[in-house]
């Protein structure tokens, strides 16, 4: 099997093309190439489910073996595959800490984290949220709301669906405590420009500032120390390749050891020295981020995400996000030729979009017509289609695809 360094080694520091990927990079999807050639479709969900390495399955394998064959000192080789699960998203979300960054098996769940640990200002937490985050967070809010837990506030989008900054900053008052946003919104592609002046309002108010980079991370470079967020969430089910459960929660590094921060969702991996077995009356907590750790990990989702996490640092964020600027221009031009209206707008994450008012209908035929990708409603109600080409779609496919995506939208 090739390994990711050579793959990487081979391509050089040369942009990427149709034919460096397939000439360099293809050799490390071997499975996932021949399962989508015998299927016959064209696989364009890759901002949903993101296509694994060959060297996925290994290594879950590998951590397998370690169980059958060394019983409990697998805790070594498992150990040091949930650190380095660790800096690597460290690296890959520009945390320069390595420990700030925790496992968890949702984006979700990160959320719960820092709710929970929050002390109020007033009687109830209050939290300021938009319309547009995706329904893990849009839910657990809404229920944390119904329970009486917190008090919820929501930010509406413009008339085109889309955030703003300023206005989402605007919006930020001395009774919030803690505001969550995502950098990148999941169903219409939107960056959120500017959120570090979201951060620094919600700073200026007293409150706390989560980000959800579900849409960012792997997707376009991310700089988490320099936004100064108190936090961000995200996960590796998408552009880094890593299936369901490789998500994470990363803590500024300054709120790492703050009394005051001490999350309760947490468990025996939190003790300093949890394999020493000592107890004492009050929950002494490791340093750093370790403190910031539950029970026994979920070791196999962390081993599940490393080998997408070393191909996408390995060929670099930027250079992906140039091929897949390039290869959507590609797509875009080809369904406004077929006919198909297409929004593209910058700036956006990794995919563009097909208006339609049946998202869920219109994805449910594309299918049947060989095209996977998948809709969303946006938070005005209007319906779209996804489509997020990936370093092993071909022009091909594409135009195929377009031609394809544009008859079907024209007589659906
Ligand atoms: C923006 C965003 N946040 C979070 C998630 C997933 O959340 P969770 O890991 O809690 O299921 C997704 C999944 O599509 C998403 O798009």
């Amino acid at each position: 099997m090739v390994s990711i360094e050579q793959a990487v080694g081979g391509l050089g520091n040369a942009p990427l093309t149709e034919e460096r990927c397939r000439q360099h990079l293809w050799p490390l999807f071997t499975r996932t190439i021949e399962a989508v050639g015998r299927s016959g479709e064209i696989y364009l969900a890759n901002h949903s489910l993101g296509r694994p390495l060959d060297r996925t399955a290994e290594d879950v394998r590998t951590a397998l073996d370690a169980w059958y064959e060394r019983l409990d000192r697998a805790w070594e080789p498992w150990s040091e595959a949930m650190r380095r699960y660790r800096g690597l998203v460290a690296r890959l979300i520009g945390c320069s800490r390595e420990d700030a960054v925790v496992h968890k098996v949702s984006a979700g769940q990160g959320l719960r984290t820092v709710l929970n640990l929050l002390e109020p200002k007033g009687a109830r937490l209050r939290v300021l949220t938009t319309r547009g985050e995706f329904d893990a967070c849009d839910f657990i809010l809404k229920a944390y709301a119904q329970k009486g837990r917190i008090d919820l506030d929501f930010i509406e989008s413009d008339e085109r669906g889309r955030y703003h900054a300023d206005v989402i900053a605007g919006s930020i008052t001395d009774r919030h405590d803690l505001i969550v946003v995502s950098t990148t919104f999941f169903s219409t592609g939107q960056v959120l420009e500017g959120v570090d002046r979201v951060v620094e309002a919600a700073h200026a108010r007293g409150a706390m500032a989560v980000l959800d980079t579900y849409h960012t991370a792997g997707a376009m470079p991310m700089d988490f120390d320099g936004s100064r967020a108190d936090f961000a969430i995200g996960g590796n089910y998408k552009y880094t390749r890593g299936g369901s459960g490789a998500c994470w929660l990363a803590i500024r590094e300054d709120h790492l050891d703050d009394e005051r921060l001490r999350p309760i969702d947490t468990g025996w991996f939190a003790k300093a020295d949890h394999f020493g077995f000592t107890r004492s009356d009050a929950a002494h907590y490791a340093p750093g981020g370790d403190g910031w750790q539950e029970g026994t990990p979920a070791l196999l989702c962390m081993v599940q995400a490393l080998a997408g996490l070393e191909f996408v640092l390995g060929v670099g964020v930027d250079r992906l996000r140039q091929y897949n600027l390039d290869q959507r221009a590609f797509l875009a031009d080809r369904l406004r030729e077929c006919g198909a209206e297409v929004v593209d707008d910058e700036p956006r994450g990794a995919f563009l979009l097909v208006p339609t008012a049946d998202p869920g209908e219109f994805g449910s035929l594309l299918r049947e017509r060989g095209v996977v990708t998948d809709g969303r409603l946006d938070p005005r109600g209007k319906g779209h289609v996804r489509f997020c080409p990936d370093v092993l779609n071909t022009r091909d496919e594409m135009s195929r695809a377009a031609e394809i995506v544009a008859r079907a939208w024209a007589t659906p």
